[in-house]
């Protein structure tokens, strides 16, 4: 196959780990991790999540840059190559197709959430050129929710900005924001871990987050914490199969591969640890958060802290810029399919997906308003949509991926796609992509159907 790919190459093994980063660290740790903790009862979740971290998704992360960078194209274009080049089955095409739908499904919420982060920056803006103060963070959250207009209008400027990425294709200017921008997440999250600590706080949190209550084990739970695993590390959908293609030869696949996992798991877990004792602190009853949780919570803590109106400027400002650089990756692979195939100009492609994304985001802003009473299967059409797209889509992508990569694709392409690591490791990957990891996630899917 291909030595580079004709999109272009990633300068550098920082350059990718720079995106793949991005793409990986998102609304996901921060806003979505920690309610879902909330909802699931803390330790046992987070303990399930560490585990699916581990055992389905790293193994799969490996597995999807191998086949991108085996591939060198757009996933479609890469998996109908590696059907013929293997003779497989055409039908493992569609693992492209479940990665350009789950895309566009998970694009439509994640948009409108990237909205709220912005209406929170603007707040905090406001506050610091001596604008109104966000005294009961609880009524501010839902009157922002009770406005549809509102919604849709921060739902539009987010996707707006995405699509000025896309179009434009990644521009260096990016790259290099996100080199410093990133970091400064990182540092924020520490400052208000920090914090937490001095509220005295943190201990019980930590507990709140790491001392399992088995009692809370149970099939809904377990699907949220693997359909969380492939949704914070970007897998299943072929962003990182794409991200893989671009990646220059010399790099290890299993390294980076481990050093994206890694950041990205301590990324939510601080988000946790900075969250949980500030709601502990405040009184706030730590279970059944809901997606609000940060929203209603953190702006308590912004309120009475020195120099919290920065604080809160920066948290939700750079959270903002996680949600941007993840929510490209999401635009992307249909972006790409459409120039592709239809020979649509990038920025038309970009612009096409990304209304179709804003007008069933719309589902998304209506559920919290005048579709609130709409329920299917005990959610609201947010968490219905969250359900096909995260906790299904995600995992079936992600299962068929795996079986691709261990049983259809040749042992002398693997080799030479993970040439450096000692022949233990490579052998327990392969297992654990052929039959550990796809088992795993057919048993939790199956657990909710049955
Ligand atoms: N990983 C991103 C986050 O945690 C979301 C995402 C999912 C991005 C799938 C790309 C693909 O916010």
């Amino acid at each position: 196959m291909e030595k580079t790919s004709i999109h272009g190459m990633w300068s550098s093994r920082t350059a990718f780990i720079l995106a793949a980063t991005g793409s990986a660290v998102g609304l996901g740790n921060i806003w979505r991790f920690p309610y879902l903790a909330s909802d699931n009862g803390g330790g046992a979740f987070v303990l399930v999540y560490l585990m699916c971290i581990a055992l389905v998704g790293l193994p799969i992360l490996i597995a999807e840059i191998l086949i991108g960078r085996h591939g060198r194209r757009s996933p479609i274009t890469t998996l109908a190559a590696l059907t013929r080049e293997t003779g497989a089955a055409k039908g493992w095409i569609s693992i492209g197709w479940i990665g350009i739908v789950a895309g566009i499904l998970i694009l439509s919420f994640y948009s409108v959430v990237g909205g709220w982060t912005l209406h929170y920056s603007w707040l905090y803006l406001m506050q610091a050129f001596g604008g109104a103060h966000i005294t009961d963070p609880a009524a501010t959250f839902s009157d922002l929710l009770a406005n549809p207009w509102e919604l849709a209008g921060w739902h539009a400027v987010f996707m707006g900005l995405t699509v000025g990425v896309v179009g434009l294709g990644v521009e260096k200017g990016l790259e290099r924001a996100v080199r410093f921008l990133m970091p400064a997440l990182l540092l924020t999250l520490l400052a208000l871990v920090a914090y937490g600590a001095t509220t005295g706080h943190l201990g019980k949190a930590a507990s709140f987050l790491f001392e399992p209550d088995f009692s809370k084990v149970n099939a809904g739970m377990m699907m949220s914490a693997m359909g969380q695993a492939f949704f914070s590390l970007s897998l299943g959908m072929c962003t990182m199969m794409t991200y893989g293609a671009y990646l220059p030869k010399d790099i290890s696949i299993p390294k980076t591969g481990a050093i994206v996992a890694l950041a990205d798991t301590a990324i939510a877990l601080l988000a946790g640890l900075a969250i949980f004792p500030i709601v502990i602190g405040f009184g706030i009853d730590p279970h059944g958060g809901g997606p609000g949780l940060i929203f209603t919570s953190l702006p308590l803590a912004f309120d009475v802290m020195t120099g919290g109106v920065i604080y809160g400027l920066m948290f939700f400002g750079l959270l903002f810029v996680a949600a941007w650089t993840s929510s490209i990756s999401l635009l992307e692979p249909a972006t790409a399919f459409l120039v592709e195939r239809r020979g649509i100009a990038r920025k038309r492609g970009s612009l096409m997906v990304a209304g179709l994304c804003w007008l069933i985001g719309l589902a998304t802003v209506f559920s919290f308003n005048i579709w609130s009473h709409v329920r299917m299967l005990d959610r609201d059409l947010m968490g219905l949509i969250e359900l096909v797209a995260n906790d299904i889509m995600l995992p079936l992508g992600g299962l068929l991926i795996a079986l691709f990569a261990g049983w259809a694709l040749k042992e002398t392409v693997l080799r030479e796609q993970l040439a450096g690591i000692s022949p233990a490791v490579f052998t327990t990957w392969r297992w654990v992509v052929r039959i550990v990891a796809p088992l795993l996630v057919l048993m939790v899917l199956l657990n909710v159907v049955l």
